[in-house]
Order: structure tokens, then C-alpha cells, then sequence
């Protein structure tokens, strides 16, 4: 059976504005999503979310000033919720997209659909997209601040 792999937002910077040569405008670029370990919500976090939510998942990824909506700090969901990890509101995020896009533009990609594209289809495929939701999930209940 055929694996296709679809193009998502994993985020790399094409500037060179690093040296400070250039200005060269920051870009998204698109490339294929690399299969992970449905088992590890950190090597996902690492593979898919760090680029724009930054590895210590604060929201300073190097695609984050690329975007038009600055990347949400994901230490900060349970704070800013209570102190109650929102773990169903994460998960909901995961599988079918942010709900408060800012008007017109909407950098939060939806993850439902590229994460099912990782497996073969039917009802395993099911499974497994739900295990990688609540695994991203767990993760990221793991890094809150406290
Ligand atoms: C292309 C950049 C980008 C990538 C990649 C990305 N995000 Fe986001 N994310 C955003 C932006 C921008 C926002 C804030 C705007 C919004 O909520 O739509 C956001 C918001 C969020 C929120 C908060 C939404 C809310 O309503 O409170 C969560 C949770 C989240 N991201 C988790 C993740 C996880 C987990 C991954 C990896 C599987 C990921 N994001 C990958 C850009 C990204």
C-alpha cells in the first residue's frame, strides 16, 4: 500500500539573516513530515511543533517570527488555564486545528489529518493518530510551568 507522505508545516528558515548580511524576508518552508515513533510525544514535539513553538516549547521556534500570529508558550496552557493542564482543549487543537485563528490567517497547522497520513489507513490508522494526540498531549503537560 502506498505511504504518501503529505507536505505540513514543519518549518524550517530559508533567510540568512543570521550573519546580518542580508535582510533576506524570513519564509516558511514546506517539507515532508518524517514518521516518528508514535510512542514518544517528545521526539513529535521535537520533529514537528519546535520549528515554531521553540524547543522548550515557549513560542520562540525559528520559524515563529515568519508568521503573522506569534506561536502560543505551551508552558504556559495549565497557568493560563487555572493551573488545570486544558488537556482536552489540547487535544481537540491537535486533531482538528486552533478554534481562535486570528481573522484571516491561520499559522496553527491542523495535525489530524498529516498525522493519519503517517500510517496505512484504516482502522489502526485510527489508533495510532489518536495515540500520537494523546502522547503530544502528555508531553506537553509535562513541560508546564509550575
Ligand atoms: C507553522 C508553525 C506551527 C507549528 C509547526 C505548530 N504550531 Fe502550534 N501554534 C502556532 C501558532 C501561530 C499558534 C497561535 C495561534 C493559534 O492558536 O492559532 C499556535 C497555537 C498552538 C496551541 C494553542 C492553541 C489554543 O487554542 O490555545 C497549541 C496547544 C499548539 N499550538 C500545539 C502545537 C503542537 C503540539 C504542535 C506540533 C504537533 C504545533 N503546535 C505545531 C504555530 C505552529
Amino acid at each position: 500500500m502506498p505511504n504518501r507522505i503529505h507536505v505540513a508545516f514543519v518549518a524550517g528558515l530559508l533567510a540568512t539573516a543570521a550573519f546580518g548580511i542580508a535582510q533576506t524576508t524570513p519564509q516558511i518552508k514546506e517539507v515532508p513530515v518524517k514518521r516518528t515513533s508514535p510512542a514518544s510525544g517528545k521526539q513529535m514535539y521535537a520533529n514537528y511543533c519546535a520549528a515554531c513553538h521553540g524547543v522548550d516549547g515557549r513560542g520562540n521556534g525559528p520559524a515563529a517570527v515568519a508568521l503573522k500570529d506569534h506561536p502560543t508558550d505551551l508552558t504556559q496552557l495549565a497557568k493560563e488555564n487555572g493551573r488545570k493542564f486544558p488537556d482536552l482543549h489540547v487535544s481537540a487543537v491537535l486533531q482538528f486545528g486552533s478554534e481562535h485563528p486570528a481573522h484571516g490567517s491561520k499559522d496553527m497547522p491542523v495535525w489530524g489529518p498529516t498525522l493519519r497520513s503517517l500510517s496505512q489507513g484504516g482502522p489502526v490508522s485510527d489508533m495510532e493518530v489518536h495515540q500520537r494526540i494523546a502522547n503530544l498531549t502528555d508531553y506537553l503537560r509535562e513541560i508546564q510551568q509550575k
